[in-house]
């Protein structure tokens, strides 16, 4: 049944929130965690659904997957016994691209149905196909699989040409086991790269450089078994401290890594939102109109893509001008029909959005158009003069783990319900009348 949220507006949030593990890390590190015959147990996994696909493609060729609770998960990959992956999975999450990489380390042989994903631009897999092939493969695209195969996978010095997440991961993972040292230069730095690079160390890989311009992997002939706990989810807690300022609340978002948070903290101080920092959690507060700004995403350390949409809804209620550039991926602003309709003043041309800040959003019937976006939605709407609905909120659920009840939590009026349920939505409309 198809679900969604129904939403009052107008409470600030207040109170503590607790983190999740990072979705776009956990990604990378289930791939990898079947690259050895041993057990390897994975902590802090977060409970969404782009992790649980992940997990029955893995399962689906033959690994051992024990979801021990919905946290934690422990893979053995000895039993595999297919080297491809089923569109089913891919046209589901493209991540499940990962495992492109970590077969084709481990078995030098691998094929996955080419990948769709979240619709945010056109999203090519040209960087992930030259570092295959720098290592000494042969790709091949047929009957929509991409193909890769090696007799022996040899170490080579590989320059990115663009920053790619994605291509980094599975560069790293197949040089892991491949003969002697490569380089990547130009890699991506986010701190889920670090996280997958310390994941494939804890298995015995060799990888020193993650985060920085050159990542140094010295191949090692197999991994073995581990127990790794995944980083918080910077863009997850990103979100909480965008809806802390936007609705004018005090909230104590806890289990993340400040350092993490700096391009999305300053934004926040510059446009008038106090944020402490503490060692493992950040406090935001707001109590008056937020101002405007520039942003501009960049590749990590700058200001991330996955931030833009909700960046973008507090701007669109603040005062004045702001100016949005939309840098990684072409189509990012689907959402910006949807703030217009309640209200917003957004003007997009090309990857530039123009926003004219609006002192009030009101409640509309809302679509989310993809993760990101969604979560942006559901900020809007809790700001909002009365009742809003969000459905398509299976995007949201792609990446926030329990969003509705973390946000409860915190004092808001939202609830989760099917679409067709007329007598849950009156009640919910009863009770915060
Ligand atoms: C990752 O996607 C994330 N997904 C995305 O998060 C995130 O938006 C993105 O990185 C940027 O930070 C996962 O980690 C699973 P890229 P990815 O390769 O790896 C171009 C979310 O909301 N490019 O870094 O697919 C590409 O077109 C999601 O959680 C090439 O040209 O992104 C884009 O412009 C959505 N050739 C730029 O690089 C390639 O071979 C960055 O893409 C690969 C990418």
């Amino acid at each position: 049944m198809e679900q969604q949220y129904i939403i009052k507006g107008g409470k600030p949030l207040a109170g503590e929130v607790t983190i999740s593990g990072a979705k776009n890390a956990a990604l990378g590190i289930l791939a990898a965690a079947i690259m050895s015959d041993e057990t390897v147990t994975i902590e802090n996994l977060p409970n969404v659904r782009d992790i649980n696909v992940l997990l029955q493609a893995i399962a689906d060729i033959g690994a051992y997957v024990d979801r021990v609770d919905a946290h934690t998960v422990k893979i053995n990959g000895k039993s595999i016994h297919s080297l491809s992956i089923n569109y089913e999975f891919i046209n589901k999450i493209r991540a499940s691209y990962y495992l492109l990489g970590a077969l084709l380390g481990k078995y030098k042989s691998a094929q996955v149905a080419l990948p769709g994903g979240c619709d945010i631009g056109s999203r090519p897999i040209d960087q992930h196909i030259k570092g295959f092939e720098a290592l000494g493969a042969k790709v091949v695209i047929e009957h929509g699989m991409i193909k890769a195969q090696a007799k022996e996978l040899i170490a080579n010095h590989i320059y990115l040409d663009v920053v790619s997440v994605g291509a980094t991961i599975n560069i790293m993972m197949a040089a892991a086991l491949a003969q002697g040292k490569t380089i990547i230069e130009n890699p991506a730095k986010e701190p889920h790269i670090v996280d997958v690079a310390n994941f494939l160390n804890s298995m015995g890989a060799n990888i020193k450089g993650a985060g920085t311009d050159v990542i140094r992997i010295r191949g090692v002939e197999k991994l073995h078994g581990s127990e790794y706990s995944i980083i918080p989810d910077q863009i997850e807690a990103g979100t909480f401290m965008v809806a802390a300022a936007a609705t004018r609340g005090d909230v104590l978002i806890k289990n993340l890594i400040p350092k993490h948070m700096e391009a999305i903290s300053a934004k926040l101080i510059e446009i008038g939102a106090q944020v402490e920092e503490f060692d493992e959690a950040i406090r935001v507060s707001a109590s008056s109109r937020p101002g405007h700004t520039r942003i501009k995403t960049q590749p990590y350390p700058g200001f991330p893509t996955d931030m833009q949409p909700q960046m973008a809804t507090i701007l669109a209620m603040g005062n004045g001008t702001s100016i949005v550039t939309e840098n990684i991926f072409e189509n990012r602003y689907k959402y910006v029909d949807e703030l217009v309709r309640m209200g917003a003043s957004i003007k997009v041309e090309g990857n530039v959005a123009i926003i004219n800040g609006v002192e009030r959003l009101s409640g509309a019937a809302l679509s989310a158009p993809d993760l990101r976006a969604g979560a942006a939605l559901v900020i809007a709407a809790l700001c909002a003069d009365g009742f809003t609905t969000i459905d398509q909120i299976k995007y949201v659920e792609r990446g926030y783990e329990d969003f509705e009840g973390k946000l409860q939590s915190l004092g808001a009026d939202i609830e989760k319900v099917d679409v067709d349920d007329e007598k849950s939505i009156q009640k919910f409309r009863l009770r915060v009348s």
